[in-house]
């Protein structure tokens, strides 16, 4: 089968969630398809290192700093978004679709549809509650997606709903989870693990690792207060803040040198060997205090055969069974996630079955080739 002609868009170049699973949608797209970022940066060296064509227009700052919690000021972006409508249309010529895989890249590809570019498909990846965007953001994305997509993907059932809600067509909704390639997880040298906690100075302590974004809703915080209820276990947090939380960041760094967790957290900053960081760690933490959409890193703990303890909210109770392929804890309570871990790490053998029921159903039905399958299938049908 021929894969549709698709012109992916994306404002942004840092490497979050989004990227990484567009990175191994247009990947396979490669043949018939281009990226256009708004922005330079590692996304773009990504993209050709796997050989995928990729177009930069850098665009104007204020339209890329808008913030999507804020009420923007639609006065002073329209002439940046109309700019990037412009490029959208202008670089969509000979391509069938347009793939949009953030707000702002919808918002710019389906303004280019008044231009006469191709038919929009928004892979929406956001949850639209007020927790994480301003009535107004949500009112302008709804909009256009209501009458500029042909098709709203969705990342998890709870971000359709919360477009539903937010007053999306229900009709114009396919669910699309992210699916994994699970070599990097399955080709692991096995000294790595004992590697990396010489390299971290813990020998045997037990590990607990957050693999997400410093952000104030990725709830990093949370696990340091539950750590002060394990007075054995360390800490590791791999991620760095991608879009400028530089007063979030100054907070937990100041949480986690008080005296009682002192010496006991880990910080390692942004990195692109997470599978093997995750071996070292006995369990693999996700502490979102908002609903999250999917959720990446537990897919990617359950491939590391670790036992996960996710935040019940949003996407993660579609990729946790509690107490069968993975634990879930209520969001913000510092108190539940310690006994969870406590409980965790006092019945190894229960966990490691925990843990190895989590690696199969990861595997069975988070496949990057199932993802692939379905896409191919929904912009088929576009
Ligand atoms: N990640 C990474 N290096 C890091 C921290 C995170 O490559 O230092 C990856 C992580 O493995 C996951 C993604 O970033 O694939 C985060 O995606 P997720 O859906 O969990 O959250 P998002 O940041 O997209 O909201
Ligand atoms: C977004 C969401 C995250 C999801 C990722 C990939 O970054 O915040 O939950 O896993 O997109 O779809």
């Amino acid at each position: 089968m021929k894969r549709r002609r698709v012109l992916f868009v994306d404002h942004t170049a840092v490497m979050g969630g989004g990227e990484l699973s567009l990175l191994d949608i247009a990947t396979a797209y490669r043949e018939t398809s281009q990226v256009l970022l708004f922005t330079d940066g590692p996304f773009r060296e990504r993209l050709e290192a796997a050989g995928v064509s990729v177009k930069v227009a850098p665009a104007p700052e204020v339209a890329l700093t808008m913030r999507a919690s804020g009420e923007l000021s639609a006065l002073k972006v329209l002439p940046a978004l109309w700019w990037m409508a412009c490029q959208v249309a202008e670089a969509g010529r000979g391509f069938e679709l347009v793939h949009a895989n953030s707000q702002k890249a919808l918002i710019a590809s389906a303004l280019a549809t008044l231009m006469g570019g191709p038919p929009v498909v928004w892979h929406l990846r956001d949850i639209l509650t007020a927790g994480h965007f301003s009535r107004l953001n949500r009112r302008i994305a709804v909009s256009l997606a209501n009458t500029r997509t042909a098709l709203v993907l969705v990342n998890s059932r709870a971000t359709g709903e919360a477009f539903v809600a937010a007053g999306g067509r229900r009709k114009l909704v396919s669910l699309l989870y992210n699916g994994f390639s699970s070599d990097a997880f399955d080709h692991l040298a096995p000294e790595k693990p004992a590697e990396i906690r010489t390299e971290l100075g813990i020998n045997d302590a037990p590990l607990v690792g957050v693999f997400s974004r410093i952000s104030y809703w990725k709830g990093q915080h949370v696990l340091l207060e539950a750590l002060r209820e394990l007075p054995e276990v360390h800490a590791l947090f791999v991620g760095e803040a991608l879009f400028g939380e530089v007063e979030y960041t100054s907070h937990i760094k100041a949480l986690a040198s008080t005296p009682e967790l002192e010496g006991r957290v880990h910080w390692l900053g942004f990195r692109s060997d997470v599978p093997a960081l995750m071996a070292a760690c006995n369990i693999v933490a996700h502490t979102s205090t908002e609903p999250e959409p999917f959720g990446r890193v537990i897919v990617e703990g359950q491939l590391a055969q670790r036992p996960v303890v996710a935040s019940a909210t949003g996407g993660p109770a579609e990729l946790i069974q509690d107490g069968v392929t993975g634990s879930l804890v209520p969001p913000n309570d510092p108190v539940a996630l310690a006994k969870t871990i406590r409980e965790l790490l006092a019945d190894p053998s229960a966990t490691a079955a925990l843990a190895e029921r989590g690696r199969t159903q990861a595997r069975t039905n988070f496949s990057l080739e199932t993802l692939l399958a379905a896409l191919d299938k929904a912009l088929q049908q576009v």
